[in-house]
């Protein structure tokens, strides 16, 4: 059997396989931000499935800035974790383990703020954004007090890990990036400064809850406004940003790629990938996504050109040649909850594709 079927554990996250559901904002909530049953049942298929690791849709942990529309379920309040409770507990009841992903949108939120002051574009649907307020030491202790309290509540609440959403332009990303991040102070300007405060966060969320606790941290190159933007121009930079991410104690790194197989420095070595490099660099495990079992990248999902089911091996040969200890998918389990089940008995051609209409509903 492929190694991606078999067990594995990394400290007391223990999975029953090597294949994780990656993060996927779904908007299906009330507006009380409490998980509904309908959500509760969507990410208890996906676990009768038997995906390994359930990772949630991006949750928002605080109700002052955290969150862009009240349908995202959040994590903050005694009935919104009641309604992650029964989440973790249905996963648990068919044999998968839960990271809620903790997001914090930064310069998209409903009151938004981020590491420098600028304007926002409007929505998709023309309405205007608010301007965005440079964050000041109040918020700098507000944000990092969210992340906290979020992720002492997942421990209690029996999830197996907590995912910290440091990717794609929203809070924490846009202060690694020198486009968002514009700061004169400790905050901004050389690499080293615009980590910082990602950095904080992740220390501060390693002692609020225990030691043995796993934490993944996600990152990307891209942004949404900026599908092309790069803020680790080579190996060096990337290995900065790694190795602080573990010194501050986050366990598993999730490398956010629209396609896990293309090279990361692609001048540098023309095979080995961004999850590769950061495996190699931080000694930690890794996950690797974008594209597995799907043609079109994720940025292209949402036009008329309809998608084809393609093969899975490429992604799981990135597990047997040790360039990643997980692979995650995205739009694929969207349209095929039992995606696993399908895969293992060879019959990926009998997927369905994904298609965008699928979001409207959470089947
Ligand atoms: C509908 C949708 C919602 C998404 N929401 C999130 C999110 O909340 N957090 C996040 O980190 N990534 C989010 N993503 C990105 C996915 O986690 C994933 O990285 C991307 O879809 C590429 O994987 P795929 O090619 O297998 O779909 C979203 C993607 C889709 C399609």
């Amino acid at each position: 059997m492929q190694q991606i079927f078999s067990p594995v554990s990394f400290g007391r996250l223990k999975l029953r396989n090597r294949i994780a559901m990656a993060p996927m904002t779904r908007r299906k909530a009330k507006k009380d931000g409490i998980p509904t049953p309908e959500i509760i049942e969507y990410y208890r298929r996906r676990a009768q499935g038997e995906v390994g690791l359930i990772i949630s849709e991006g949750t928002g942990i605080d109700s002052f800035h955290a969150y862009d529309t009240l349908t995202v379920p959040r994590f903050e309040s005694d009935e919104q974790l009641e309604g992650w409770k029964k989440v973790v507990d249905a996963i648990h009841e068919e044999g998968s383990a839960f990271a809620p992903q903790l997001w914090h949108t930064g310069r998209y939120a409903h009151n938004p703020i981020g590491p420098s002051a600028c304007e926002m574009p409007p929505k998709a649907d023309g309405t205007s954004r608010p301007s965005v307020q440079e964050m000041n030491e109040h918020h700098f202790a507000q944000v990092i007090n969210a992340y906290i309290e979020a992720a002492k509540n997942a421990e209690a609440i029996g999830c197996d890990a907590i995912e910290i959403h440091g990717a794609h332009g929203y809070l924490l990303d846009s202060f690694v990036s020198p486009v968002t991040n514009k700061r004169q102070d400790q905050y901004g300007g050389s690499l080293e400064n615009r980590i910082r405060f990602p950095i904080e966060v992740a220390t501060a969320v390693r002692g609020a809850v225990s030691e043995d606790f796993p934490i993944i941290y996600r990152f990307s190159q891209w942004q949404l406004a900026d599908y092309n933007q790069i803020k680790f121009s080579n190996p060096q930079q990337l290995e900065l940003w790694v190795t602080a991410l573990k010194n501050a104690g986050v366990d598993i790194l999730h490398v956010s790629t629209y396609d896990a197989t293309v090279p990361g420095f692609p001048e540098v070595d023309s095979h080995k990938t961004l999850c590769g490099w950061a495996r190699e660099l931080s000694g930690l495990p890794c996950i690797a996504v974008g594209k597995v079992t799907v043609s079109l990248t994720f940025n292209n999902a949402y036009g008329e050109e309809q998608d084809q089911v393609a093969s899975p091996q490429p992604a799981f040969d990135l597990v047997e040649n040790n360039e990643a200890d997980l692979i995650a998918v995205g739009r694929a389990l969207i349209a095929n909850p039992n995606w696993v089940q399908i895969v293992k008995r060879g019959e990926w051609q009998q997927l369905r594709p994904f298609h965008k209409d699928l979001l409207k509903d959470l089947v």
